[in-house]
């Protein structure tokens, strides 16, 4: 009782001071969060070849170093994948076209790899707006949880995959279906139909379940061979090469679909489906727009900082997430011959988008602002302006052209804020008359 009361007095004094009760979400422990302990470093600069010379112009960067870039990341830090699949088969499992109180066209569509009589599939969630006449817009995102996670919505399919974690509704690593809607506060599906986008998702580990032993049942105990006829070891992909892998097939059944308009497709990650949505479209030019919610070490933040999470620390903990050469530079980040503002660079011309919050210190948001800044000298290539700022903005203030930043206040997590920012950069680079969100060719 007394513990209770103190407790209450405590909450009612930080309130009478404005103190806010979770400052910062618990941090681990070893590891720097001291911007004057950050070490010296030079970035490696994405507009000078391997070869020493200097990239001048926009079809340089195009015809050469972009692949020269790309091939750096796949050798060093994601690894290569395999082609698109010649079995691969699209299968319409539902159709309900009065779908959300009839606001929506609901569609869930299975994504054979290799054809139906192999276990290898993609279960997508689409919504599409009623409203709108003609293909719409896209935007595509990876949940974490399950389709059925992102809404309430009865018609969802309950994913039969293998779950992470034993909560909101999963039991023995399976969904159940008090799991319904349990995610559905990142994922405002009625606000993105009526802004006239549609929505896809799709559950990560259906392709590979994320655990160090997840690969056993995912596509990587398949594919031994990558897109160019080289073989493909284990170590010489990875988790989240595999993952973005799905989402580039995501894109090929969108391409098949006349609901979709497959040429303004924007690719949003969280997290860890952050650093995949970064990868998936560096490699994919077909993603108009890339968007980076708190993605953190292995996606938009430096890895030279070596601020919050390390390259050593993550390769501990998710040893499956990058491929075994990722695993040379554990302490060891300057020799990296890659950082991560070249992966942000590798999305130009096109719109790319990065997003911080301000608790979330794990991910190092001042290196995801660097990082998206320092993108900017490749998008400058092509005339296209980039976050147009020069120190990080203040919380809550979006910055940016063709690279869009924000750091806002609160926890790691999508937010409303988030998705009301990411709608407004999707309308201004599909209507405003000085984007090309086109893929170059
Ligand atoms: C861990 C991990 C991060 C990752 C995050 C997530 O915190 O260290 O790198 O982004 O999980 O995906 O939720």
């Amino acid at each position: 009782m007394k513990a209770n009361c103190l407790a209450i007095r405590l909450v009612l004094t930080l309130m009478a001071l404005s103190i806010p009760m979770t400052q910062t979400t618990a941090l681990p422990t070893g590891f720097n969060y001291d911007e004057e302990k950050v070490p010296d470093y030079t970035l490696p600069d994405p507009l000078v070849a391997n070869n020493g010379t200097r990239i001048q112009s926009a079809a340089q960067w195009t015809d050469s170093r972009r692949g020269e870039l790309l091939k750096l990341f796949e050798e060093h830090v994601y690894g290569r994948r395999p082609g698109r699949p010649e079995a691969m088969e699209f299968e319409v499992t539902s159709v309900d076209n009065n779908a959300l109180n009839g606001t929506a066209i609901r569609k869930e569509i299975t994504i054979h790899f290799e054809g139906k009589n192999e276990p290898y599939a993609v279960h997508v969630l689409l919504y599409l707006p009623k409203k709108n006449m003609g293909p719409v817009p896209v935007f595509l995102g990876y949940n974490f949880n399950g389709n059925h996670s992102i809404h309430s919505d009865q018609g969802i399919s309950l994913s039969t995959s293998w779950m992470r974690k034993n909560e909101n509704g999963n039991k023995n690593h399976l969904a159940t279906e008090s799991a319904r809607g349990s995610s559905s506060s990142r994922w405002p599906v009625e606000t993105i139909l009526a802004r006239g986008y549609g929505l896809a998702t799709a559950y990560y580990g259906d392709i590979e379940p994320d655990h160090k032993e997840g690969w056993k049942d995912g596509i990587r105990s398949f594919y031994k061979i990558d897109e160019n006829g080289k073989s493909l070891a284990l170590e010489d992909w990875s988790a989240i090469s595999a993952w973005s892998w799905g989402l580039n097939r995501i894109v090929d059944y969108f391409e098949t679909d006349l609901d979709i308009d497959s040429n303004r497709i924007a690719l949003l990650g969280h997290s860890r489906l952050g650093k995949t949505a970064v990868w998936a479209g560096a490699n994919d030019e077909r993603f108009a727009i890339t968007i980076s919610n708190n993605s953190g070490c292995g996606g938009a933040a430096l890895s030279r900082r070596a601020f919050g999470e390390t390259v050593e620390r993550i390769n501990t903990s998710f040893p499956h997430w990058f491929n075994g050469n990722f695993k040379s530079y554990n302490g060891n980040e300057s020799a990296l011959p890659v950082d991560q503002h070249e992966l942000i660079a590798l999305m130009a011309p096109r719109p790319v988008y990065v997003a911080s919050a301000k608790e979330d210190v794990w991910a190092d948001p001042h290196g995801e602002f660097l990082s998206a800044k320092a993108a900017g000298e490749v998008y400058a290539l092509f005339g296209k302006p980039g976050v147009g700022v020069e120190t990080q903005p203040d919380v809550n203030t979006p910055v940016g052209d063709f690279i869009g930043y924000h750091i806002r206040t609160g926890k790691h997590d999508v937010t409303a804020f988030d998705w009301e920012q990411y709608l407004s950069f999707a309308d201004r680079h599909y209507q405003n008359p000085r984007s090309d969100p086109l893929p170059l060719k």
